[in-house]
């Protein structure tokens, strides 16, 4: 039981300020936008958005949805493309999300897109989420605000009852008016409804003058992130390894010797900071085969397992 509260703060100029200055010092802020309530971090801070998988106790890495202020700075990050600008002229700011390959070169956290290729990006259209984002400057990763398994949250009230004290700071800007999560279409290839949402199927048909194909309607609202195919590396992964083999790259956990660590002194959130890029970093050595110290099974070490087991099951291709 969390029994501690966190602040509730008031929608004024300082507040904004004050999520900003947590923002930038790896905090975890609840803020609203016109859909539901975000838990919001640094999108480039591999250490704050660990602690959104932490704080939202989700035993999974979904990938999370970047916030900006700005349609210029959101392009920085991804690779744009004609479909994107006639969607962004009609739909925002507002309660659309488009998944769009990532810039190689984005400093955005690899664990915010749990190891993909692409990124989701948004521009809401709420006034305090648009003052927050501003006062940061740069792109803020945000999930719903609320336990994972708990419903969406739609007033801050929702957010403290749910989150507790695992959140920093929450920015009280009244109920959000949507109440649903963003529709989100995804143009990394020919435009695909990922999620329904607040704008139809139909209107993003005849804003874009062809049908979207849609992906597996059902489980897309059950499991959204389960549905992506998934990171995998191209070398063989071998779990839980107290020994290494000759030949093997060594992805370490507490004081072993290895290749890489992903937390010296055990802690599960700058494990999951580093994960992905290490998988990444390690499988571009072309090793044949990446040998895993074993992973508490607790907290955020269930999302850290599930990711390294998916890793290493057998494959087709
Ligand atoms: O309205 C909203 O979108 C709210 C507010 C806070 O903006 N955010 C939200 O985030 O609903 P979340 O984490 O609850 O849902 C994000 C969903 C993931 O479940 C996943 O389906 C999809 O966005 N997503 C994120 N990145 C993706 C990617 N690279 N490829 C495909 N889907 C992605
Ligand atoms: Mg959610």
């Amino acid at each position: 039981m969390i029994t501690s509260s966190p602040e509730i703060l008031s929608d004024t100029a300082a507040s904004h300020a004050h999520l900003a200055k947590l923002l930038r010092n790896g905090g975890l802020v609840a803020f609203p936008t016109e859909t539901v309530y975000g838990l919001g971090a640094d999108a480039c801070d591999d250490r704050a958005v660990a602690r959104i998988y932490e704080a939202k106790g989700r035993p999974s890495f979904n990938p999370l949805i970047v916030h900006f202020a700005d349609l210029e700075t959101l392009r920085q990050h991804v690779v744009w493309r004609p479909e994107a600008d006639v969607l962004a002229q009609a739909y925002w700011p507002g309660p659309l999300t488009l998944v769009l390959k990532r810039q190689p070169d984005s400093p955005i956290s690899p664990l915010v897109s749990a190891g993909l290729e692409t990124l989701a990006v948004r521009l809401p259209a709420h006034d305090t989420a648009r003052a927050v984002l501003r006062a940061f400057g740069g792109g803020v990763a945000a999930p719903s605000a609320n336990r994972s398994g708990q419903i969406s949250p739609t007033q801050a009230g929702h957010v403290r009852d749910s989150l507790g004290a695992r959140v920093d700071a929450i920015l009280d800007g009244g109920s959000c008016k949507v109440g649903v999560e963003s529709t989100i279409v995804g143009l990394v290839d020919k435009p695909v409804l990922l999620r329904p949402g607040g704008i139809t199927e139909d209107e993003l048909a005849q804003t874009l003058g062809r049908h979207l194909a849609v992906r597996h309607k059902a489980e897309a609202i059950s499991a959204p992130g389960q549905l992506m195919s998934h990171y995998a590396p191209d070398s063989l992964v071998r779990l839980n390894a107290t020994e290494w083999e000759p030949n093997e790259l060594r992805l370490g956990f507490g004081e072993v010797e290895c290749d890489l660590n992903l937390s010296e002194s055990e802690d599960l959130v700058e494990a999951a900071a580093n994960l992905f890029d290490y998988l990444h970093q390690l499988d571009a050595r072309q090793a044949g085969t990446i040998a895993v110290s074993p992973i508490p099974h607790e907290g955020l070490g269930i999302a850290i397992n599930d990711r390294l087991s998916r890793a290493a099951a057998p494959r087709d291709s």
